[in-house]
């Protein structure tokens, strides 16, 4: 029987070449974010290759939204193997100084309710077949405080730490294996929105989204006796270590 992938924020960044990475190593996909269009290219692009994919566009922040989308997939693909729970967003005006209510809600609605959401949905189809993989994106900033990433973005992916690890705690007897991956900074679309713009040349230097999406394959390719509860990934050129040692910390 095939393996089913759902992928979230599958239309970019990270989730786009995880989901084509997934697709050469055979599963099935199902691709979700919120733009139809990107979703579709990369649909186009795993077909073109031989694969399957299934455009699925959803807000995630809306758990009635979510709970479709798996109901689709268990009714008409009958499993679920792995859920790539990896859709987030920040935001510009991130400080405590400039941070408003409406950018607090979007960012802890989009990094921490909506991966909730997909957890808690895929967990009984999951139960029900006996076993299942969560591979979670955090972040650095899940794991380490600092101000770069802002209070809410760090604050929301603190909390999907430990949601992963609880899911290990509840679920291990059930067969459930679920992974927090943090990366460092990644060379995406979500960096448009910092406050200080990047250069090309700073961006060249950083994990591309091909190095996440080569530890996605990794993970998932472990036997179902083996859980990796945690990852860190990081550029070689760190660039808050690289700071840090120009002040002379
Ligand atoms: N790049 C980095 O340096 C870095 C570092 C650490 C962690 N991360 C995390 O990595 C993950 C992927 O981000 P990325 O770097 O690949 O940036 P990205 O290209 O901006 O990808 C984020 C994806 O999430 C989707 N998304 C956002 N809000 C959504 C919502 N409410 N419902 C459904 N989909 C939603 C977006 O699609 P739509 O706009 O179409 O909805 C987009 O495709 C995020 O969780 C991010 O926080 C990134």
């Amino acid at each position: 029987m095939g393996r089913i992938a759902w992928v979230t924020g599958a239309g970019s960044g990270i989730g786009e070449a995880v989901a084509l990475g997934l697709a050469e190593d055979g599963y099935e996909l199902v691709l979700t974010g919120r733009r139809r269009e990107a979703l579709a290219a990369v649909a186009h692009r795993i077909k073109e290759a031989g694969g399957r994919a299934h455009v699925k566009p959803a807000d995630l922040t809306r758990a009635a939204a979510v709970q479709k989308i798996v109901d689709w997939i268990g009714s008409t693909l009958g499993r679920l193997d792995l859920l790539v729970n990896n859709a987030g967003l920040n935001i510009e005006d991130r400080a405590w100084a400039k941070l408003s209510p409406e950018g607090i809600d979007a960012v802890i609605d989009a990094n921490l309710k909506a991966a909730f959401y997909c957890a808690r949905a895929v967990l009984p189809l999951m139960r029900a077949q006996g076993g299942g993989l969560l591979i979670h994106t955090a972040s650095m900033a899940g794991r380490f405080v600092s101000p770069l990433s802002g209070p809410a973005y760090t604050a929301a992916k603190h909390g999907v730490v430990a949601m992963s690890h609880s899911i290990n705690m509840e679920e291990c007897g059930n067969g459930i294996r679920s992974t927090v991956m943090c990366p460092g900074e990644v060379n995406t679309p979500i960096l448009d929105k910092r406050p200080n713009k990047l250069s090309a040349e700073e961006r060249a230097a950083m994990a591309q989204p091909e190095d996440c999406a080569r530890l996605v394959r990794f993970i998932a390719a472990q036997p179902p006796h083996i859980c990796i509860n945690e990852v860190l990934i990081t550029p070689t050129r760190n660039r808050s270590y690289l700071a840090a040692l120009a002040r002379k910390l």
